[in-house]
């Protein structure tokens, strides 16, 4: 799929059905997620990703102080991105909760004061100085956009396959219609913004090699986005879908030729993350 303008983008994207509609949700059978096997380690994973999905709004609230958010075809895209990724956290909150893992009505409030304050002023003063950077920063905030959502969309394939849990399958496949459309979004206008400009692709390029880290990591703790990662990509299969689905993706983008940081970052966070025991900090009621 080419297309010519950020607006084409958009026109596909408005044209595509959400998956999580209320008509999906009413014939999924919560009464029997407790009736099959599931690993407790991908406990710990699962609340993880929740909570990832659940701070969309923060960085989407930071993204709008910034040209990118201002710009009224991406505005409009991310105003049904942020309610899908929130709904995407209310279904993993109730999966759990069917498994036995209470959690309290208001656990998005939870988990956006577990933010520390030191990464809402790091993240303030971000978005400040892409401010002074204007508009040829777009670039960089589209590649991040994709990387991320390329890499959550593996993340929730392993997921699928390695928990092999009938429900949490039909909700995941649900979900991961919705990621592969945001994922053809950002990487759309990613390309696009690339191709305008050098400095912007510069700038993506010196910002992703240098300063890319997994999502949520910074925002929850890297100790917790190590163990998730070790957990879905430390075998040789998640090293191949790392490599196949996000590096060879993204070294594709203009300027983006020869990338190995996610490689690289990847391999760091499953050997640390391989040391990391999250049982003792969720127990099932
Ligand atoms: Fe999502
Ligand atoms: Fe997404």
């Amino acid at each position: 799929m080419t297309f010519e303008t950020k607006r084409d983008v958009l026109n596909w994207y408005e044209a595509q059905p959400a998956s999580l509609t209320a008509e999906f949700r009413s014939t999924i059978d919560w009464t029997s997620v407790r009736k099959y096997p599931f690993d407790k380690r991908f406990v710990p994973v699962l609340f993880y990703m929740r909570d990832v999905e659940s701070l969309t709004d923060m960085y989407y609230r930071e993204l709008k102080r910034t040209p990118t958010g201002r710009d009224p075809d991406i505005r409009k895209f991310m105003a049904r991105w942020g309610e899908e990724e929130m709904v995407h956290g209310e279904i993993l909150d109730r999966f759990l909760n069917e498994l036995g893992y209470e959690t309290s009505k208001t656990w998005h409030e939870g988990v956006r004061s577990s933010v520390s304050r030191f990464y809402k002023a790091h993240a303030y003063a971000i978005t400040t100085l892409t401010n002074l950077i204007g508009t040829k920063f777009t670039a960089t905030h589209m590649v991040f956009g994709a990387i991320n959502e390329m890499t959550t969309g593996q993340a929730y394939r392993a997921l699928m396959k390695k928990a092999d849990h009938p429900i949490l399958t039909k909700l995941l496949r649900a979900i991961l219609r919705e990621e592969s459309l945001h994922t053809n979004f950002y990487a759309s206008v990613a390309r696009l913004e690339l191709k305008r400009h050098p400095m912007s692709r510069k700038l993506a390029r010196f910002v992703i090699d240098h300063f890319w880290e997994p999502v949520g990591g910074g925002a929850l703790g890297r100790e917790r986005s190590d163990y998730a990662i070790a957990q879905l990509f430390g075998d040789e299969e998640g090293r191949r879908s790392i490599d196949a689905s996000v590096t060879q993706r993204l070294a594709g983008f203009p300027g983006f030729a020869g990338i190995t940081t996610i490689n690289e970052t990847a391999e760091k966070c499953i050997r640390t993350g391989r040391l990391v025991d999250m049982n003792a900090r969720y127990a099932a009621a």
